[in-house]
């Protein structure tokens, strides 16, 4: 094999890896949807998103537990304005915080919290 076939066939190679590995390292939307909710929400939704977390305690209205809103209350419309806007006095808005791409994410985070009806 000459250099220059080495050099066509490396680059083919790197065109088919990348991609696949670039993949690898980034998370699937649920995994994103997790994180961005146990790094923004779970203080006050709880981890296991039941709606205690460790500042709940005494909080007026208490945050929504969404082992049980998600599936019956809450539309994937109103989580994004929620999450946009806030829910004063208490929830702030994360507009200026979150991508829509997290937002997303966190949607389905939301929905994979419910408890089975
Ligand atoms: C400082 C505490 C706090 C944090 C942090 C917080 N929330 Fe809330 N959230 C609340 C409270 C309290 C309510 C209930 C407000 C009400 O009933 O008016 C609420 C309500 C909601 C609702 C229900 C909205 C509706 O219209 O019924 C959604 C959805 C929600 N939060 C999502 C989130 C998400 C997603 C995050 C993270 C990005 C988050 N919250 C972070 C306190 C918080």
């Amino acid at each position: 094999m000459n250099i220059s076939m080495t050099v066509v066939a490396f680059s083919a190679l790197l065109t088919a890896v990348l991609p696949i590995s670039t993949l690898a390292q980034q998370a699937t939307p649920l995994e994103q949807g997790k994180a961005v909710y146990l790094g923004n929400c779970a203080g006050c939704h709880g981890v296991d998103g039941g709606g205690n977390g460790p500042l709940a305690s005494g909080m007026t209205p208490a945050p929504t537990n969404f082992k049980t809103a998600t599936p019956t209350t809450l539309s994937d419309n109103t989580i994004q304005q929620a999450v946009l806007v806030g829910k004063p006095p208490v929830m702030r808005g994360y507009a200026t915080i979150l991508t829509a791409s997290d937002i997303n994410a966190l949607v389905l985070h939301l929905r994979s919290l419910a408890t089975a009806p």
